[in-house]
């Protein structure tokens, strides 16, 4: 480990000693810091070190906590070093239970790609995604973007529950009730370096615009929304209720990925943004590619100004 490297390291032991010692909540310790030093310095002494101010420090050996908490704090811990990974459950056929919803499509592997390569995006903000299905791209945005607050959203209860499995499968803990205004973002009281995550049943033929506002977007995002002319439509007119959401006077921006699998259809969906008066550009295409996907499928973000 580099001398400046093991100093910032150094940091952050007396977090984790003096959080674990007052036996705090596990979400008041610094998970994010660790999980970004585990990304470039010598991660099994800094776990070892951890483990040493920690369960292996002579107080706690002397008066131990609970064992559920020792427990609960290793699991975490553990969990760290494969903090790159998202882990799905999926169903095996393209469409199933009468959705598109349970498997993960190639337009949110190469969202979650551009997200990692430009977390400014969303850190600190409120994200709201728009049929989510299996919730690959959200769960990459919430392991490495930062956001402050991520409402995953679909309409197909079978997709719901699913993507409630597949969030809690991550170690990501969930609000339990975002039909309840006093849960909305806007009441976010915490001060935990992991998102507030979400889970809402939102049709997009059928959400009002106050329904919308109350969730507080800053930013949206959406991925392989535009398969056919009918779903072409109804984002259009969730999109124009969104860019009613204004806050601090500003509407949200929004990022929607798609494969081009018929041209018409992906001229349909910029015809309609410039009748609805939704300006747009092409997010220019990112560098690393970290997921399999189909190597030749045409792709493309598109980045509206709402
Ligand atoms: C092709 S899947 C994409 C899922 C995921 N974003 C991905 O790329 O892997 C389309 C998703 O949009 C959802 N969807 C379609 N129409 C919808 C509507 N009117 N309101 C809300 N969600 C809708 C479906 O339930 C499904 O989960």
């Amino acid at each position: 480990m580099a001398p400046e490297e093991s100093a910032e390291a150094a940091r952050l032991l007396p977090s984790f000693e003096r959080r674990f010692l007052a036996a705090r909540t596990l979400r008041s310790f610094p998970w994010k810091s660790l999980e970004e030093k585990l990304r470039d310095s010598s991660g099994p002494e800094l776990l070892l070190n951890i483990l040493r101010k920690t369960v292996k420090h002579p107080l706690c050996v002397k008066h131990p906590p609970s064992l559920k908490y020792a427990r609960c704090f290793l699991s975490e811990l553990i969990r760290k070093p494969s903090g790159d990974s998202v882990t799905l459950s999926e169903s095996t056929a393209i469409v199933s239970h009468g959705t598109t919803g349970l498997v993960t499509w190639d337009a949110a592997l190469y969202l979650a790609e551009w997200a990692i390569e430009n977390p400014a995006a969303f850190a600190h903000r409120i994200v709201l995604e728009l049929g989510s299905g299996a919730g690959l791209t959200g769960l990459a945005i919430c392991k490495t973007c930062c956001p402050s607050t991520y409402i995953f959203s679909d309409c197909h209860t079978c997709v719901l529950e699913q993507l409630r499995g597949n969030i809690l499968l991550n170690g990501l803990s969930l609000e339990p009730d975002t039909t309840d205004p006093a849960r909305h973002p806007g009441h976010n009281t915490y001060n935990s370096e992991s998102p507030r995550v979400m889970v809402a049943h939102l049709d997009w033929d059928v959400v009002t615009a106050p329904e919308l506002a109350a969730f507080q977007p800053d930013v949206i995002i959406a991925a392989d929304v535009l398969y056919c002319p009918e779903t072409v439509l109804s984002l259009i007119r969730v999109l124009q209720r969104l860019s009613a959401c204004l806050k601090k006077q500003q509407a949200p921006e929004a990022y929607i990925a798609f494969t081009i699998r018929n041209p018409e259809t992906c001229q349909l969906f910029t015809s309609e943004l410039g009748q609805a008066g939704i300006p747009w550009e092409a997010v220019p295409h990112h560098n690393q590619k970290l997921f399999p996907y189909e190597e030749h499928s045409d792709m493309k973000i598109l980045k509206l100004m709402l």
